[in-house]
């Protein structure tokens, strides 16, 4: 079964009941990515947008598009851009975050809301968002991030195979964004905030490198 069946199996169990679980635990996280997105765009892509929790928070002057993986997580979302109503949700599409259906440079911001840390390649995911960003445009990562040592990274390995049952992940550690920041060059690590008060949910904000200058033409001058 691949990545994305397993999600869609799982979250068509979550569907339902989402929004009450998680609707006050992620509002502190959704209101405050909203807000630092918000700042930047524009147009803004939220990833693995599910019930459209955070949807609500961004500012109307962004325009939003979400995709998800799960029919029945963004069926939710659908209802909800039309109950409350959410003019600035100006698409919610049914796509895998792996192959983004966008063209480059085509967002400001692009969001990905406790979704990386479940994808089946998170160094793939970040590759297709700095194609789909703008150059110098950002990438804002909400999860549960840990930055813990051999110790606890023991347990929250411990804990992962439980946690992916279930849709979630405990050992998603932060140095993997680092290194792949680091080995790909597309992105630099801008900023990583804690979301709550013990710090269980970080936001990782990253920001794509700049367009590269043409090379420089070879110098007439004899002095080089
Ligand atoms: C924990 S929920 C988060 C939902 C929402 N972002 C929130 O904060 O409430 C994870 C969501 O990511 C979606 N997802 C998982 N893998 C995905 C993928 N490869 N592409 C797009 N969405 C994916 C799931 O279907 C689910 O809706």
């Amino acid at each position: 079964m691949s990545g994305a069946e397993r999600q869609r199996r799982i979250y068509r169990r979550w569907a339902p009941i989402y929004d009450p679980i998680y609707s006050r635990i992620l509002q502190r996280a959704h209101r405050r990515l909203a807000e630092v997105a918000g700042r930047h765009g524009g147009d803004v892509l939220e990833i693995g947008v599910g019930t459209g929790l955070g949807l609500p928070y961004y500012p109307p002057a962004c325009r939003i598009t979400g995709i998800d993986v799960s029919h029945d997580m963004l069926a939710r979302a659908k209802a909800r851009a039309a109950r409350e109503p959410l003019p600035n949700v100006v698409g919610l599409r049914v796509m895998d975050a792996h192959r983004l259906d966008f063209p480059a440079d085509a967002f400001d911001v692009v969001t990905l809301p406790f979704v990386l840390t479940l994808v089946e390649t998170p160094e793939a995911v970040l590759r297709e968002c700095m194609r789909v960003v703008r150059p110098e445009g950002l990438v804002l990562v909400a999860s549960r991030i840990s930055r813990g040592g051999p110790l606890q990274g023991g347990v929250e390995r411990a804990l992962e195979p439980l946690a992916r049952r279930c849709g979630l992940s405990t050992a998603f550690h932060l140095s993997r964004i680092e290194r792949w920041c680091a080995a790909e060059g597309l992105a630099r690590l801008d900023a990583v905030e804690t979301l709550d008060p013990v710090g269980f949910f970080k936001l990782v904000a990253l920001r794509r490198a700049p367009p590269r200058r043409a090379q420089a033409e070879p110098s007439r001058d004899p002095r080089g």
